[in-house]
């Protein structure tokens, strides 16, 4: 499969060299989030309470649309800088992240307890066991896709030392491949299993088979998780994977994080990092903690389906549930998915003039 011309298909090298999808809020921008964030701001609310109306991102608000179109049709990724971050509580950033959320796409749910947004810090978990995740441990992260299209990551503190954000793109790495590998990269649009680490929601299966590439209207859409594959392998019933399956897996995993591909960034307090799944794989160094709970490392990560993405491959339908474009799909149901996240969705759904799909 020949692959089309996309910007999503960027080297190190050539997104270091380009500050396109990097903005900057200026002052007037962050002055009105922060007027938005106080009028809207109430206690008695929890997230579900709040309307996209509650929240005026202002002269913010083209800002960040900007960013989402160079998400979703333009390099898979993009950094806004400047976010109100002095004088603002981990509550008030949280509720600012969330503000985005509902003014740009339909917030989706995230693991086991089934959280809209959540807390990406250190709190113990060990990463490479067959129920590990990667946001609440301080571990050297794979390079990986999250269960949804677009990602969110609000970066409230950043580590003592460590913990930096690496980003590269799959297009990149899938015309690498077919050039350096081409006996093994017809195995990438294979399926093999990915273990949902414990995750499941009541009547799922403890592992799916999804391909590492697959195409739909000629755009090339990617999923990765080497850990995730790793611990699948253990499942009872998952199909071992042939040798040569396992060396094409590995090849494309080294790709991936080759220097010339890979492009590392550290992310500011304040900074906002946007990702398109699909297109984009990232990953982040290990890291060590202030000893200081105020200060310790603290993002927010939120998940999300646009209103205006892609039609995905079939073959992403078991894990995103519905693959049409407008759909509210995607997202890790995990074992709280109950009417009051439905009717929240519902609701966020006609808001923005999506097709809620109970699946
Ligand atoms: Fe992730």
């Amino acid at each position: 499969m020949t692959l089309p011309d996309t910007p999503a298909d960027w080297t190190a090298a050539q997104l270091a060299a380009d500050a396109n999808w990097i903005l900057t809020l200026d002052d007037r921008a962050r002055k009105d989030l922060m007027a938005g964030l106080a009028k809207g701001r109430d206690p008695a609310k929890t997230l579900f309470d709040y309307r996209r109306e509650d929240f005026d991102l202002g002269a913010a608000g083209p800002v960040v649309h900007r960013a989402m179109e160079e998400v979703k049709r333009g390099r898979g990724i993009a950094l806004i800088r400047g976010f109100p971050r002095e004088g603002v509580d981990e509550e008030g950033f949280r509720l600012l992240t969330w503000a985005i959320g509902l003014h740009t796409g339909c917030p989706r749910p995230q693991g086991k307890q089934t959280h809209y947004i959540s807390e990406v810090r250190d709190v113990g978990t060990v990463y490479r066991t067959g129920k590990g995740r990667g946001y609440s441990s301080n571990a050297d992260l794979d390079f990986h896709t999250d269960s949804t299209d677009i990602v969110f990551l609000t970066c409230y503190n950043k580590a003592a030392s460590g913990g930096m954000s690496i980003v590269s793109s799959t297009v990149t790495a899938y015309r690498t491949m077919q050039k350096e590998h081409p006996d093994l990269a017809p195995l990438l649009l294979e399926p093999v299993h990915f273990s949902r680490q414990g995750e499941e929601a009541p009547g799922e299966a403890p592992s799916y088979p999804h391909p590492i590439v697959d195409f739909r209207d000629g755009k090339l859409f990617s999923k990765w998780n080497r850990n995730r594959v790793t611990s699948a392998q253990q499942i009872p019933g998952v199909p071992p994977l042939s040798q040569k399956h396992r060396a094409a897996l590995e090849a494309f995993d080294a790709l991936v994080r080759r220097e010339d591909l890979a492009h590392s960034m550290w992310l500011e307090p304040g900074d906002v990092q946007i990702i398109n799944s699909h297109v984009t794989l990232h990953s982040r160094t290990e890291f060590v903690d202030h000893d200081d709970p105020a200060r310790k490392r603290l993002l927010f990560r939120l998940w999300l389906a646009p209103p205006d993405g892609d039609d995905l491959p079939e073959s992403w339908r078991v894990l995103y549930g519905a693959v049409g474009r407008g759909t509210v799909r995607g997202g890790i149901l995990g074992q709280h998915h109950d009417e009051g996240c439905k009717a929240f969705e519902r609701r966020q759904a006609a808001a923005l003039g999506m097709r809620f799909v109970d699946y």
